[in-house]
């Protein structure tokens, strides 16, 4: 029998009585349903490979493929889809991205034209403590903007960065730098309609090199700042500790997320897959 626990923070859910690896069609249809509901959703005790988790995740969609790691290629040229996230180094080699960084806060890969509308994450080994991953209601972030800056942003876009990772890194094949206008991104409406629940949400992607294409410099900066010191200084959070054996999906449509970062002495191994969405987002203000 499924079981939904919404968790004490502001999104996020248990879903147990599950296994990953047997969801028929009626379970399906809850598991999304609640996905829709909470944003976040995390299965404890599951024992996935990299088969079954690439299987759980096509229920939601076609797999976009991962960004690529070192030089360009795959962590794994075998499963193309796959990200994997690391801090393990075997003979000078990091096994995976992201290493043992704090990220900022960011929503993956929106700066694709169609961003992904779902990540999820597999912990397959976790440190004792570090490396805790929080994510943020981007629906509550929009419901309690102040009406100043509702107004400001209306019929407004940004220009998300691809050049570089989640914690700062310059991606294979970017420059070290580029003016706003020539930077590689994609731009998105600050304010987006969920293609499914219809609410309205925030979409800010990250900080760092965002750019509100049309305005000067200056006053773009100024806007994405307070923007981005509604989230900061927000309560609209939940923050997941790891389990091994843990899957959480979240709904990189309307929920950011980050990880604290870990001390390097111990492992961490992850394996994600991300769902391609449908469509791009689409804005709020959109007839
Ligand atoms: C990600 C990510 C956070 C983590 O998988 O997209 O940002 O906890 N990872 O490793
Ligand atoms: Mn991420």
């Amino acid at each position: 029998m499924l079981k939904i626990v919404p968790t004490d923070g502001a999104l996020g859910a248990d879903i147990e009585g599950v296994d990953l690896k047997k969801v028929d069609d009626a379970t399906f249809a809850k598991i999304e349903d609640a996905w829709h509901d909470n944003l976040v959703l995390r299965f404890r005790g599951q024992d996935l490979d990299d088969d079954s988790l690439a299987d759980f995740s096509r229920r939601f969609g076609v797999l976009d493929m991962a960004p690529t790691g070192r030089g360009g290629t795959p962590f794994d040229p075998g499963r193309p889809e796959i990200t994997v996230l690391s801090n393990i180094v075997v003979d000078g080699e990091a096994v995976g991205a992201l290493g043992n960084s704090e990220l900022v806060w960011h929503q993956d890969m929106t700066y694709n034209e169609l961003p992904p509308k779902a990540s999820l994450l597999y912990a397959m080994e976790v440190p004792e403590s570090g490396g805790d991953t929080s994510f943020y209601n981007m629906y509550k972030a929009y419901e309690t903007l102040p009406e100043d800056l509702r107004a400001r942003v209306k019929g407004l876009s940004c220009k998300h960065d691809a050049t570089r990772t989640s914690s700062g890194e310059l991606r294979h094949g970017y420059e070290e730098s580029y003016t706003h206008e020539a930077r590689p991104g994609a731009v998105h409406p600050f304010v987006i309609r969920h293609p499914a629940s219809g609410r309205l949400a925030l979409f800010l992607g990250r900080r760092p090199n965002a750019y509100v294409p049309g305005m000067p410099e200056e006053e773009g900066d100024a806007l994405l700042d307070e923007l981005w010191a509604h989230i900061n200084d927000g309560p609209h959070a939940w923050t997941q500790n790891w389990r091994v054996g843990d899957l959480v999906i979240w709904d990189n449509r309307c929920a950011l997320h980050r990880r604290n970062g870990l001390d390097p002495k111990s492992r961490r191994l992850m394996h994600r897959t991300q769902v391609r969405d449908e469509a791009r987002p689409v804005a709020a203000w959109a007839s």
